[in-house]
């Protein structure tokens, strides 16, 4: 069983690395490293996960310009620049990789938009801000990679305005799911668990929110990772010039695991979101 702060450093290291920066900067095109929504299972990577982020945006229609949004394992920052151009929000990104912070503060220059997002370098399970700064927090694809999901819980109802909604995708297990399907998976991410639906509205029931409203998109999930080993075997030259062999092969054999276990409705995966009370 890892202790939560080696779970922090073998995401940090895992992110910072440039195996893991270079294929993630290469495979989904320089702004997200999360699942895409899929209008048809050919569509580029870039595009479906552009329509993740659209989708979840649209569901903050009724925050007005200006109102502030905790993004929470930022990566390279493509949501809050999404964000920050289009709702005219103030979007602070959060996030453990300061290679991926660098990246991220890179294009929020190139892109005019300094003013509008923050970078800050940390960790989500402590996270560096006062009570009650924030309208909305959001997370994407981040959450898996916590040992301690409810202490990020605590921590965003810490920082949530009264009224604020908690935005997330992240990839889950299902109760009750065999256990031979999701070990491999879990070795992957280098965890004992994943979060799930209940676990989460547990934690939710605790801090006094609602229950989660959920869109379930598992379905997203299988047709996103197929689609990146895809790309993946249809790029391996162009891309063993920037990732080394045994990352390329380890990360197809994990690709694998993940469609198997997402094919065998061991996974879960959507968009939630929770509300904290006025
Ligand atoms: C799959 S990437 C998703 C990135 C981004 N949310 C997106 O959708 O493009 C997971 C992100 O979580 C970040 N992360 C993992 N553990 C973290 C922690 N304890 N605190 C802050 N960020 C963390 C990683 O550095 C990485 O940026």
């Amino acid at each position: 069983m890892s202790t939560a702060s080696d779970t922090v450093a073998k995401a940090q290291s895992y992110y910072d690395s440039d195996d893991a920066d270079n294929f993630y900067y290469q495979v989904w095109g320089g702004e997200d490293i999360h699942v895409g929504l899929y209008e048809h299972p050919e569509e580029s990577i870039f595009d479906a996960s552009r329509r993740t982020v659209k989708r979840m945006a649209s569901a903050l229609s009724g925050y007005p310009a200006g109102s502030h949004i905790l993004d929470l394992g930022a990566g390279y920052g493509g949501s809050a620049r999404y964000l920050a151009r289009e709702g005219a929000y103030h979007v602070t990104c959060l996030n453990l990789s300061s290679v991926q912070n660098k990246r991220n503060r890179r294009m929020n220059w190139e892109q005019g938009l300094l003013d509008h997002i923050d970078v800050v370098d940390g960790n989500f399970e402590e996270l560096p801000f006062t009570e009650q700064s924030f309208d909305v927090a959001w997370t994407q694809d981040a959450l898996l990679h916590s040992a301690n999901r409810q202490r990020v819980f605590e921590e965003v109802d810490r920082v949530l305005k009264p009224g604020g909604t908690f935005i997330l995708t992240d990839p889950m297990m299902r109760e009750g799911a065999p256990q031979d399907v999701l070990k491999p998976v879990f070795e992957r991410i280098h965890l004992d668990s994943m979060g799930t639906v209940e676990t989460y509205n547990g934690y939710a029931e605790q801090l006094g929110w609602k229950p989660a409203e959920i869109e379930e998109r598992t379905s997203d999930l299988v047709a996103h990772y197929s689609s990146v080993l895809r790309e993946l075997e249809s790029r391996q030259d162009e891309l063993l010039e920037h990732c080394s062999p045994d990352y390329m092969e380890r990360m197809k054999k994990g690709l694998r695991h993940w469609i198997k276990a997402g094919e065998n409705e061991a996974l879960f995966w959507g968009i939630i979101q929770f509300h904290k009370p006025a």
